[in-house]
């Protein structure tokens, strides 16, 4: 029995294909500016995407954490929502290593922050407080699409308020393939992006920082500070390259799973949010153990909470997705 994995979009094996351009990649030291492939990587995203720079990292959190600090100095403050990567999941980095007050807002059903609401959280220029200097959004946030409207006025309003403008970019593409627009559409209204390699994409390690060369240049220090300098990274930037070229479009093909997944699980009658790309939140109540050790016995492996992210990715099959909602069923009847 073949084990599925809805835990996350992390959990994926490289392809053949992503394998192949790893073995044969050209590879050089990337602390010297050597690895040809490694540069290949930051050049073609950074232009991908619209920025003059960009700079690969080991992981989506030291990509956000260089981007908050290349932005910050020591006693600024960047806002943030409740629930974004950056502030809850990333072991308080900005504030710890960067020295970087949070100031996090709730955000919007729709994942966005209310704008009003950033507005009131501005500090004053007066020494009794830290100094307001950068505004940082997720798309998706936790599968939902910022929208393309919201992300016009963001950039307005962060360049009327002297504010610089972070995306935690790690479904980038997710949104885009959403939208059906290009990737740049989304980054053109920021200062600076983190892509995640090792999301939907499926590559099995690495971020990219994207951003102007000033910022990239900062940033590329204190990734050394760090410890985040890689030597023959190529190897791993080879499969990053690999995702970009032939593993976008398939995102769509994650997003149709997810809709039938959520579409099933409606039937069944589980309380479902709206499913927009990659990811199912379900209602499972007090009996999400119970949940998990059931379908554990059949092969599937899912988080263990009562609001349960089921997520859709690279090794997840649209026959998996009858076989999780059997499971479901057969829980759900006992
Ligand atoms: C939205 C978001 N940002 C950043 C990260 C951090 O990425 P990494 O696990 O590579 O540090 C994650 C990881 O799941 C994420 O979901």
């Amino acid at each position: 029995m073949s084990v599925i994995d809805l835990r996350s979009d992390t959990v994926t094996q490289p392809t053949s294909g992503m394998r192949e351009a790893m073995l044969a990649a050209e590879l050089g030291d990337d602390v010297y500016g050597e690895d040809p492939t490694v540069n290949r990587l930051e050049t073609h995203l950074a232009q991908q995407l619209g920025f003059a720079a960009g700079l690969f990292v080991p992981s989506g959190t030291m990509s956000n954490l260089l981007g908050l600090m290349a932005h910050c100095e020591r006693g600024d403050e960047y806002i943030v929502g409740q629930q974004a990567h950056t502030y809850k999941y990333e072991g308080g980095g900005a504030a710890v290593l960067g020295s970087i007050q949070p100031q996090p807002l709730e955000l919007e059903a729709d994942g966005s922050l209310d704008l009003a609401k950033v507005e009131a959280a501005i500090k004053p220029d007066d020494f009794h407080f830290a100094r307001t200097r950068l505004l940082a959004l997720e798309n998706t946030m936790q599968g939902k699409v910022l929208p393309m409207a919201y992300l016009q006025a963001v950039h307005h309003f962060t360049r009327q308020h002297g504010l610089a403008l972070h995306l935690d970019g790690a479904r980038l593409y997710n949104a885009a393939v959403k939208l059906g627009v290009a990737a740049r559409e989304i980054t053109q209204h920021f200062d600076s992006v983190s892509v995640c390699l090792s999301k939907g994409l499926g590559a099995p390690v690495g971020s990219v920082l994207c951003g102007s060369a000033v910022l990239i240049a900062k940033a590329r220090r204190l990734r050394k500070m760090v410890g985040g300098g890689m030597r023959q990274a190529g190897v791993l930037a080879a499969a990053g390259l690999y995702a970009l070229e032939h593993q976008v479009a398939r995102l769509a093909a994650d997003h149709a799973n997810a809709e039938r997944l959520a579409s099933g699980l409606r039937e069944l009658g589980y309380p479902l949010e709206p499913v927009q790309t990659n990811m199912v939140y379900v209602q499972i109540g007090e009996r999400a153990d119970a949940l998990q050790a059931f379908c554990a016995e059949r092969g599937i492996k899912l988080s263990a909470a009562p609001r349960l992210r089921l997520v859709t990715h690279l090794d997840v099959a649209a026959s998996d997705i009858e076989r999780v909602l059997e499971a479901f069923a057969a829980f759900r009847s006992r």
